[in-house]
């Protein structure tokens, strides 16, 4: 026989079976005690929650020999509603091509009695997903159906729903089935198929099921493929690709330390490996959010993920204003992904911003130039210290990404941007300049201009400096020393027409007329600054960052 999958083996097939739900499931109950059917039902919730469950539960408590209300599964009706061959049953998938001749047949053929129970009941699965044509045909039957039939639509999506097809429906809503109840189905299951399992095992399936039944049933199946009857908690980390609490403890801990060797040896091997980079960022969220609560309550009833020996340790190393400031780069990371085709890169940026948040512990070497200097400036070191190991909690302000107080005199004569002028006459600021730029950047500069961004407003739809307006409008300042401004635009497009020669001077009087400050603009795209972000953070760690230097801008014909 064909492996049948758990989560249509185990479908309930009484009310009582149902997990969660309660609210449908007593108020549909009460409705079949008392003869109050509706003609048409709408089950409107999140997948594999109950709702095909459910109409056929109520398709079963309408035919069911034994009387209304009842589910004997025994009789004709139930075991064929069972077996999904009932003739009075039909069910129709509106997400597929058909949907529409469906519909129609149905229109036609509800004026005929029933072949074999007392109701004809049309589930319409993802009924959302109707052509307006299939719609307007249902429409007409749903006002007027004869007593006989009952229409039960399903959707995920209620809100694509016309308002006329609403209005003519009981609805509904079902939700995210809780963890509790996932447990208590779960452990059915488990019993009924013999399965030694450990309650760590049991609580991972259910924090990844999120509330869906039938992904936590899938997932299951999936694990019990691999590893036999037994349940493992190393067997479901293995297979979806999961790292431990332990490991995740341990990496924040070396994030703690700022000890960025072991965390990019940490991450390199997540890569390696193929980890679900996506769910560490949301399980180390998670973990952050914990932390911050009991912080703020001692109470060890509201930790989730965090064993509350751990969230002990860890709170008296950090301070509340970082914690914040770890969930804020990880908030970012996670908008970024949705934005990139590979995330890992953004991934290794996020964990080196999150170390940088307590300081580098250890970076051995002098830093060193690494630019082709034309005319070496006289520098100082840059400040980026290492940590005295005991002052935990850390309280020194820590430069973070980016904004490595450049402490550099005005008027040093340094670096020349170099021209690269393409056929289309760009400018061209190669890495080993921008990250000098980096080093040399200032928080201080940027929050002002940050502060100023929206006087660009009022220049947009000015004659000569409207399109300058835009670009930088559209864009976010990245990075600002005393005359250079680095922006990171969403478009390609939008970073080619900053580049271009002819842009530059528009560029640079709207900074002198919006931010009072007569700035070089350079544009980058997205991937561009995660690329340098990460050079910047890679060089940094090796201790091998330029010194801070003042940078003077000399544009060819100037
Ligand atoms: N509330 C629930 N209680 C018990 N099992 C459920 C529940 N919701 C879903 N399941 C399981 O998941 C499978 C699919 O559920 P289904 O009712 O088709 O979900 P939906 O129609 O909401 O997407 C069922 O066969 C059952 O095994
Ligand atoms: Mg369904
Ligand atoms: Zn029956």
């Amino acid at each position: 026989m064909a492996y049948k999958a758990l989560y249509r083996t185990y479908r309930p097939t009484t009310f009582e079976e149902v997990a969660g739900q309660q609210h449908i499931v007593k108020t549909i109950k009460n409705a079949l005690a008392t003869g109050k059917i509706a003609h048409a039902y709408l089950f409107a919730g999140p997948r594999g929650t109950g709702k095909t469950t459910m109409a056929k539960l109520l398709a079963k408590a309408l035919n069911c020999e034994e009387g209304i209300g009842c589910q004997c599964n025994h009789c004709d009706n139930c075991i064929a509603i069972n077996k999904g061959t009932h003739p009075d049953v039909i069910e129709i998938d509106a997400a597929s091509n058909n949907g529409v001749d469906q519909v129609r047949e149905i229109v036609d053929r509800v004026k005929y009695g029933t072949i074999l129970g007392k109701y004809k009941v049309y589930i319409i699965d993802e009924v959302h997903m109707m052509s307006p044509g299939a719609f307007n045909a249902l429409l007409k039957t749903l006002e007027e159906p004869p007593s006989h039939v009952i229409f039960i639509l399903a959707t995920t999506e209620p809100h694509k729903i016309l308002p006329t097809i609403l209005s003519r429906c009981q609805r509904y809503d079902f939700s995210k089935v809780s963890d509790a109840d996932i447990r208590e189905r779960l452990q059915i299951v488990l019993e009924k198929e013999n399965i030694v399992y450990n309650a760590s095992a049991v609580d991972l399936i259910i924090s990844l099921a999120d509330g869906g039944m039938r992904d936590a049933l899938s997932m299951l199946d999936q694990v019990l493929a691999y590893s036999g009857d037994v349940l493992k908690e190393e067997d479901v980390l293995e297979i979806f690709s999961l790292e431990s609490i332990e490991e995740k403890i341990e990496l924040i801990k070396s994030i703690f330390d700022g000890d960025i060797a072991d965390v990019l040896k940490r991450v390199n091997n997540y890569i390696d490996k193929g980890t679900d980079i996506k769910r560490l960022t949301s399980d180390l969220l998670d973990i952050f959010k914990d932390l911050l609560i009991f912080m703020n309550t001692r109470k060890e009833s509201f930790l989730g993920k965090l064993p509350t020996t751990e969230a002990m340790a860890l709170s008296k190393r950090v301070r509340d204003s970082q914690v914040m400031e770890l969930i804020d780069i990880l908030l970012d990371t996670q908008r970024d992904y949705k934005v990139v085709q590979n995330i890992n890169p953004v991934f290794e940026v996020a964990m080196l911003k999150l170390v940088m948040v307590f300081g580098i512990k250890q970076v051995q070497e002098r830093p060193v130039d690494i630019e082709p200097v034309i005319k070496p400036a006289p520098v100082r070191e840059q400040t980026v210290e290492p940590l005295v190991e005991e002052a935990k909690p850390n309280v020194v302000e820590q430069p973070s990404l980016f904004d490595a107080p450049a402490e550099v005199n005005n008027h040093v004569q340094g670096l020349i941007i170099p021209k690269h002028l393409t056929g289309e006459e760009m400018y061209e600021v190669p890495d080993d300049l921008m990250i000098n730029i980096m080093v040399s950047a200032k928080k201080e500069i940027k929050n002002v201009i940050s502060g100023k961004w929206d006087n660009l407003k009022r220049y947009i739809v000015h004659p000569q400096l409207g399109k300058a307006a835009s670009i930088l409008f559209d864009s976010h300042p990245l990075v600002a020393s005393n005359n250079i401004l680095i922006i990171e635009c969403p478009l390609k497009s939008t970073v080619e027409t900053a580049n271009m020669k002819g842009t530059q001077e528009a560029l640079q009087n709207i900074t002198k007329i919006a931010f009072e400050n007569q700035m070089f603009v350079y544009a980058v795209t997205r991937s561009d600054s995660v690329r340098l972000q990460k050079k910047y953070m890679d060089l940094l760690s090796i201790g091998k960052l330029p010194k801070a230097k003042d940078i003077v801008i000399e544009l060819e014909g100037e």
